[in-house]
């Protein structure tokens, strides 16, 4: 989730980047950097921490020059200090590069690159691109880059310049990267914000694409080089739409942004050939004997779909607390306990609290965070970052099914490392959560999105609602209710589908909607008894089935499918349709769904 700017023209391009880098700042605050073309050569100044010790060096010694690149980092592979700041330049000082994203392959890569003579400054993944670059080099800059990625698996939105050239080569993958078209002057940024001073004429480029700037002019082509058209959109967008992306709330920006998360969350950790993850924490998977997940809110639901996940993937006892029950209860905790916290900000007290009762009695500990350097963070043995970028709604969308994301992962980490998982199993796993972010995408195509939202507004006046779900997709269920709740202020209940009939069934009416989660699984037939139970008393019934179901759809008054996907990784794509229910609800009722009332984004006080 790193910030992106380059500029070709004839303003001073220091000016151009600082003020873009600023815009981007929420993409990531870890180091800042910018490299400055000046006749044959190219200066690079960086600063580990945020913009502002960047800039504040720039205003005593400014670096002068026309073309430029600059970077904001979110530090994913090594330290957030000034040597691993981008942007990186070859010994030579010639080809400089900023680059965000993951390079999956770059330990071979730099493995070779270091037999070939190449010596690396950094520990990033990212430097790897400058060498590749350097050593293809011929002449053409352009060709250069174009053989340089052709050896690189990941993401990656990539900004290169060389000494020899007025111009700047640029490529995405997954990473996003928009063009400004100026008049004898283009930009390059990561997100529109950072080019809204300067132009509202912009090249929003696709997965795939490389371009070359000149001063005058651009050129876009695909990865092998053949010619791509790309429109102009002239975009109107104020500064704060322009924030949200556009979209009308971060809410809405944030759950279309999750094939983005996922694939950050799942990027360099799944290797497809050998069924194995890496996970890149130091944890002995063997070293403890049983699991306690402990969080709050949105995070612990994830938590639940993690006990699911590790019981029957790795066979060690879990056991989920809420975090301000955990840490008031006197937990039994031992050396023989690995304490998972769960935090999308890494800085919610109660779990904080209860990271430290349990590294008081011993545990080893493991966070499952989103927000880099944050303070569980800084107490925690072991992070495995969820990288979902940040959540600016109140209510969490895309932390939920990253999380939820890794905790697949390490799920099929220990069932690997303790011997629960056959190969077969591991790789069937494995792709099925590779697919994650395609299916997510699909779950958001435009005819699914506007039956979501006919099924949100029949619904609308409900007074309570019903949210049930089994197994796996019981948590999917716990989830749905509090995002309705949260956002739409219509009282909402989650229930594991089979307890329903030992209280709630009381509830049933023809006014009451109850949401089914009735996906693909090996208790369908069970769940599909409790529709059957809702029908007989006249609630009303909006079923959450697979692709394809038409049997069961007899069953329900309104049914949301959902792409098909394996049962172990069907909350994340369940949950998406139950965000967007609760979304076009609370939006139909007028309700602020960034800033739902009474609630804050991270809830630092007891
Ligand atoms: C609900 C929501 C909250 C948070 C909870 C924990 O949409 O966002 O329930 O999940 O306050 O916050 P973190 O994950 O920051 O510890």
């Amino acid at each position: 989730m790193c910030g992106i700017v380059g500029y070709i023209g004839s303003r001073q391009a220091q000016d151009v980047l600082i003020s873009g880098l600023a815009k981007l700042e929420y993409r990531g605050y870890d180091s800042a950097g910018v490299a400055v073309a000046d006749g044959g050569q190219i200066e690079v100044k960086k600063k580990a921490g945020k913009l502002a010790n960047l800039s504040g060096e720039l205003e005593h010694s400014p670096l002068p020059g026309t073309l430029g690149i600059g970077h904001t980092r979110w530090a994913t592979h090594g330290l957030p200090n000034d040597t691993n700041a981008h942007p990186h330049a070859t010994e030579d000082g010639r080809t400089v590069i900023i680059h965000n994203g993951i390079i999956e392959n770059y330990l071979s890569l730099k493995a070779g690159l270091i037999e070939r003579g190449h010596t690396f400054k950094s520990e990033t993944d990212s430097e790897v691109l400058a060498h590749l670059i350097e050593e293809a080099y011929t002449g053409d800059l352009e060709a250069a880059v174009r053989t340089a990625l052709s050896q690189v698996r990941g993401a990656y939105g990539i900004v290169v310049t060389h000494v020899d050239h007025r111009e700047i080569v640029a490529a995405r993958t997954v990473s996003p990267l928009v063009m400004g078209v100026g008049e004898g002057e283009m930009f390059l940024a990561s997100d529109v914000p950072a080019l809204l001073p300067y132009t509202r004429n912009m090249v929003f480029l696709h997965d795939g694409d490389m371009v070359v700037l000149h001063d005058d002019g651009y050129r876009v082509t695909d990865l092998t080089g053949n010619p791509q058209e790309r429109p102009i959109d002239r975009i109107d967008w104020d500064a704060e739409a322009a924030e949200k992306g556009g979209f009308d709330t971060y809410m809405l920006k944030e759950i279309y942004e999750q094939p983005t998360a996922l694939t950050n969350t799942l990027i360099g950790r799944l290797h497809d050939d050998t069924g194995e993850v890496n996970l890149d924490i130091g944890l002995d998977p063997q070293s403890f004997k049983r699991i306690s997940i402990i969080a709050c809110g949105t995070a612990y639901y994830a938590g639940l779909v993690g006990e699911y996940l590790i019981e029957q993937l790795a066979r060690i006892p879990v056991e989920v607390d809420v975090a301000s029950e955990y840490r008031y209860r006197n937990p039994l905790v031992s050396e023989n306990t690995l304490a998972i916290v769960v935090s999308q900000s890494g800085e919610t007290i109660d779990t904080l609290e209860a990271l430290r009762e349990a590294k008081k009695g011993g545990a080893k500990t493991l966070g499952v965070i989103n927000a880099k350097g944050s303070s569980m963070t800084r107490e925690l043995d072991d992070t495995l970052y969820i990288h979902a970028g940040p959540e600016i709604g109140v209510a969490s969308t895309k932390a939920y099914t990253s999380m939820v994301g890794a905790f697949v992962m390490l799920a099929l980490w220990l069932g690997r490392a303790r011997g629960t998982l056959s190969d077969t199993q591991a790789k069937d796993l494995l792709h099925a959560t590779r697919e994650l972010p395609r299916l997510v995408e699909e779950a958001l195509n435009p005819a699914r999105v506007a039956e979501i939202k006919r099924v949100a507004e029949k619904y609308a006046q409900a007074r309570d609602y019903l949210f049930l779900g089994r197994g796996v997709n019981a948590p999917t269920a716990f989830e749905g209710a509090l995002k309705l709740k949260e956002i739409s202020y219509i009282h909402a209940e989650g229930y594991a589908a089979g307890e329903m009939k030992h209280g709630p069934i009381a509830l049933i009416d023809a006014n009451l909607p109850v949401v089914v989660v009735a996906t693909e699984s090996h208790l369908l037939e069970k769940t599909i008894s409790n529709v059957q139970e809702v029908r007989a008393r006249s609630g009303k019934v909006i079923a959450l089935l697979s692709d394809g179901d038409t049997e069961n759809a007899q069953h329900a008054d309104d049914v949301l499918y959902v792409p098909r996907a394996h049962e172990m990784v069907s909350p994340v794509v369940n949950a998406v349709a139950l965000q967007l229910l609760s979304y076009f609800t609370a939006s139909y009722l007028g309700k602020d769904v960034d800033k739902p009332r009474n609630l804050a984004k991270s809830v630092t006080v007891e």
